[in-house]
Parts: C-alpha cells; sequence; structure tokens
C-alpha cells in the first residue's frame, strides 16, 4: 500500500508568531486572551503546549490555522504571511497546509469512515480512483483495522475515530498538524496509541506538529514542551 509522501521541506520557520494580541469581547467586557505572544515552531518539531484552562491555546491553535484573525502582530506559517491573505485565499491556504485534529473528533456520523476521510479531497480537483486509493492509504497508515474502513463512526471506539479523524487530517499531505487535546477523550492505552500515531507521523513524514494538553504525559511525546503556567498572555518569547 503507497504511503503519502512527504512533503519538501518546509520554510523556516514552520509556524511565527509575533507580538500577537487578540481579545474577545463579551458585552461591555474585554477579554484580552493573547497578549503581545510570540512563539516559534522549527519546520519537523512536534511540539506540546501545555497552560491553564481557558487561558487561549484553542485561539492560539485557530489563528495559526487560519481560522481567526489577530487584532495585533504578525502570523506566519510555512513561509506564508497570514495577515496578506483574503478570505478565500485563506481557506485555500488551509485546505492545503494545515490538518486540525480535535478533542471530539468531529466526525460525520452517517457517512462511513472512508467518505469522512475523502471530504477534504473533494476540494481537489481529483480523479475517484487517485481519492480512493489516498483515502486507503490514510486509512492504512493510522493503523484503522482494514474491514472498518467502511464502518460509521457510531460503530467504532473512540480510539479508532480518532484514527479516522487523523486519516482526514493528513489525506491532503499537510505539512502541519494542529492538535487540541487529541486524547483527552480516550483511555490511557487507547490515548498511547494515537500518540504513538502522531510521533510516527512526525518522525516518518516530518509532518511538524503543535498538541496543545493538559496531560503532562501526553506532552511526554512531543520533542519539546512549552509550558505556559500564567497563559498566553504577556511578553512571552518562546521558540
Ligand atoms: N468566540 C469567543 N467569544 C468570546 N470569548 C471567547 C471566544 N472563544 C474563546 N473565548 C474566551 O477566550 C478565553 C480563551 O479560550 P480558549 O478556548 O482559547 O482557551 P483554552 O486554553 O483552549 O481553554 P480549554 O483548556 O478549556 O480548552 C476563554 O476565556 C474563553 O471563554
Ligand atoms: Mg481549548
Amino acid at each position: 500500500m503507497s504511503q503519502p509522501k512527504p512533503q519538501t521541506v518546509m520554510p523556516e520557520p514552520a509556524v511565527g508568531l509575533d507580538a500577537v494580541s487578540k481579545c474577545y469581547r463579551r458585552g461591555d467586557e474585554v477579554v484580552h486572551v493573547l497578549d503581545h505572544f510570540s512563539f516559534t515552531v522549527a519546520p519537523g518539531e512536534f511540539v506540546a503546549l501545555m497552560a491553564p484552562s481557558g487561558s487561549g491555546k484553542s485561539t492560539l491553535l485557530n489563528l495559526i490555522g487560519g481560522l481567526d484573525q489577530p487584532d495585533e502582530g504578525h502570523i506566519e506559517v510555512a513561509g506564508t504571511d497570514l495577515g496578506e491573505l483574503g478570505e478565500s485565499a485563506r481557506t485555500r491556504w488551509r485546505a492545503r497546509n494545515i490538518g486540525f485534529i480535535f478533542q471530539l473528533y468531529y466526525l460525520i456520523p452517517v457517512l462511513s469512515a472512508q467518505r469522512n476521510v475523502e471530504l477534504p479531497l473533494l476540494l481537489q480537483p481529483m480523479s475517484r480512483a487517485e481519492r480512493a486509493k489516498r483515502v486507503e492509504a490514510a486509512l492504512t497508515l493510522t493503523g484503522l483495522p482494514h474491514e472498518r474502513h467502511h464502518f460509521r463512526p457510531p460503530e467504532l471506539s473512540g480510539g479508532q475515530q480518532q484514527r479516522v479523524a487523523i486519516a482526514r487530517a493528513i489525506v491532503t499531505d499537510p505539512p502541519l498538524l494542529l492538535c487540541d487535546e487529541p486524547t483527552g477523550d480516550l483511555d490511557r492505552q487507547a490515548g498511547d496509541e494515537i500518540l504513538g500515531l502522531l510521533k510516527t507521523l512526525n518522525e516518518r513524514l516530518h509532518k511538524t506538529i503543535v498538541m496543545v494538553t493538559h496531560d503532562p504525559h501526553a506532552a511526554t511525546y512531543a520533542q519539546k514542551l512549552v509550558h505556559l503556567e500564567k497563559g498566553l498572555v504577556g511578553e512571552l518569547r518562546t521558540g
């Protein structure tokens, strides 16, 4: 079974945030989530980020993935200045460069594992046969047993659902994976299998990975731990 080819080397840095600020408004209240936050990830790194609950970790991943925009500061990801992209260019950029993996998988329950993984490929011009080949390769790489490739998510265990979600994230061969508590809903054994899989994707396919976690054990799978006890507010410079 052919595997997705590793991408050519990503430009430095894979992720660069320079003095990024982001606040949310709730009525009259303004919540400063990121305040002049700077953060760098080198191509090929697997970084775990730990910070208190509600401190802005998911906000950070959304900014890096171009799902949200900062109020101030500069974000460069995979050689692209995100501030220079308009809405539709950002969507196209995201489809090529980012794979998101979430705690609760966000699979479509009425579609089979194969169909869930196929979805991101429908945005690209590609023959049905080529799509099927890539879907099988991605699912096989994640270790989902072959006979389960046509199961629907509710028929799969949590760990198996996360494998499907990871296959969906890598099927387009993006260089950067953004993982938000990827084992937060799994028991220790299933969680270890998923973390081992992420480590393999990092080592064998050279995926750069930023993983948010509250679990110190999960963080040991990464090469580098960024622990922000006071959250993402202030003149922090890491990397
Ligand atoms: N769309 C939004 N509108 C208003 N406030 C928001 C929005 N998204 C996040 N917030 C607030 O911003 C802060 C940071 O949220 P975020 O989800 O990024 O934190 P987190 O570190 O991921 O938290 P957790 O560990 O609980 O997942 C929180 O106070 C949250 O309530
Ligand atoms: Mg969060």
